[in-house]
């Protein structure tokens, strides 16, 4: 497809003429994931054009009935329900969305796969992979689509990232090398929220941001055979409670097809607001990300032209009408930013339901949820025991 036409003189231009078959939409959680995935929903709806199916908010789930009521008015659901269970319950609603903390994970979303709605459930899947394993296990027995929400696969540079390695543009695959740092706990005087309970959490910086980076990992690299790890509480007791996940950890990892890498994060970063990084180096190549960069992926191709002296990483913009997702967008140049990855991952659900493509390979679905799980669990293991853990992955 040739810039020009998708870029400056195709805006609002009809693809196609026909209906588009409607999807009811029920989501549990409205806060920072709900308030995202609603956004997407409510995108894909016009921004996409002919979507694969048009979401219909149908119903919002949370537990205090006049905050959820609230939500539901300014996200557009017809509905707010006080009980998740009235989402399972309802026939309009065929996708559900779990937007909800990591122990609400298992029990509604198999009730909704085993009530024969499809299922998009957030990261990490479960707090352990144990769970995990039986949310993937559960709900697959059942035949609906489902996708875990590792939606960093979808920034156009990620999947470009893919599409290279896949080329074998980069060669042999030497380090993967990855890090996600925040900072937003830093302050001990922060008040516990649900992610420094393990009861609810599961883990602390692995589950939250580990697992984005090692689904990265899988998804770019290939599958991680063992780790050694290290975890880590700075702060352990907030002014209304004891935290009881970790703070940070990091890892060393080693990949089924011979490469090594290095995965950590923390939340307690000074300066570092959402800096996922990370670098891949091959036998001919190197490219790097900056989640905070996101439209660009810098990338070094040895032996290209010009020449040796005038060789360097250069830096692609990923706006172009040919690059992933870019179709849906603007003219090149035009950045899009942290919410659109939400937009292209629903979307890819939405094709799969709608019978057109899989969730697999370039979504993440619950084998993939489970398996970075695996990673994570023996993180801690290595960082209990003080040696390398393999990891043994099960099938169903
Ligand atoms: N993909 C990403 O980039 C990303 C980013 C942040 C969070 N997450 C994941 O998304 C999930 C939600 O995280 P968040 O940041 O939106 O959390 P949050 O605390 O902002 O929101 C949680 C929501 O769940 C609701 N909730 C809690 N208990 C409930 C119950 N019993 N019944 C109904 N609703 C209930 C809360 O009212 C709130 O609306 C977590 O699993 C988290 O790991 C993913």
């Amino acid at each position: 497809m040739s810039e020009a036409r998708v870029g400056f003189v195709t805006q609002g231009a009809a693809a196609a003429g026909g209906d588009v078959d409607e999807i009811g939409v029920g989501m549990l959680g409205y806060a920072f994931m709900g308030k995202a995935h609603s956004n997407a929903y409510r995108t894909i709806g016009y921004m996409t054009w002919p979507p694969p199916l048009r979401p219909v908010l149908v119903a919002v789930a949370g537990r205090d009935h006049d905050a959820v009521a609230e939500a539901a008015r300014r996200y557009g659901f017809a509905q707010a329900v006080s009980d998740w269970r009235a989402l399972i319950a309802d026939e309009r609603i065929t996708l559900f969305d779990n937007s909800g903390p990591n122990n609400l994970h298992a029990e509604p979303t198999i009730a909704a796969a085993e009530a024969g709605k499809h299922v998009l459930c957030e990261k990490p899947l479960g707090r352990s992979a144990e769970e995990a394993y039986e949310i993937w296990r559960r709900t697959a027995a059942t035949g609906v689509q489902q996708m875990c929400a590792f939606n960093y696969r979808f920034v156009p540079a990620v999947r470009l990232a893919r599409q290279m390695l896949e080329a074998g543009e980069l060669g042999e695959i030497y380090h993967f090398r990855a890090r996600y740092l925040q900072e937003w706990i830093i302050d001990p005087q922060f008040e516990m929220v649900w992610r420094f309970d393990k009861s609810v959490a599961g883990s602390g910086a692995l589950g939250d941001l580990g697992a984005h980076v090692i689904d990265l990992a899988r998804f770019l690299v290939g599958e991680i055979t063992d780790v050694s790890g290290l975890t880590r509480t700075f702060i352990t007791d907030r002014p209304d409670g004891h935290v009881d996940v970790d703070d940070a950890f990091e890892s060393v990892v080693n990949f089924e097809n011979g490469a090594m890498g290095t995965i950590e994060a923390s939340r307690l970063c000074h300066g570092r607001r959402n800096a996922m990084t990370f670098e891949i180096n091959g036998s001919k190549g190197s490219i790097v990300f900056d989640l905070e960069r996101l439209n660009e992926l810098q990338v070094y191709l040895a032996g290209s032209q010009p020449g040796p002296d005038a060789q360097g990483f250069r830096q692609v913009l990923v706006t172009e009408a040919n690059h992933p997702f870019w179709e849906w967008w603007w003219p090149h140049g035009h950045i899009i930013g942290w919410e659109h990855t939400f937009v292209h991952e629903i979307h890819h659900l939405l094709s799969a339901i709608a019978g057109n493509g899989e969730v697999r390979p370039y979504g993440a679905d619950f084998e993939d949820g489970y398996r970075a799980a695996e990673v994570c669990d023996a993180i801690v293991r290595s960082s209990e025991s003080g040696r390398r853990e393999e990891i043994s992955y099960r099938s169903l």
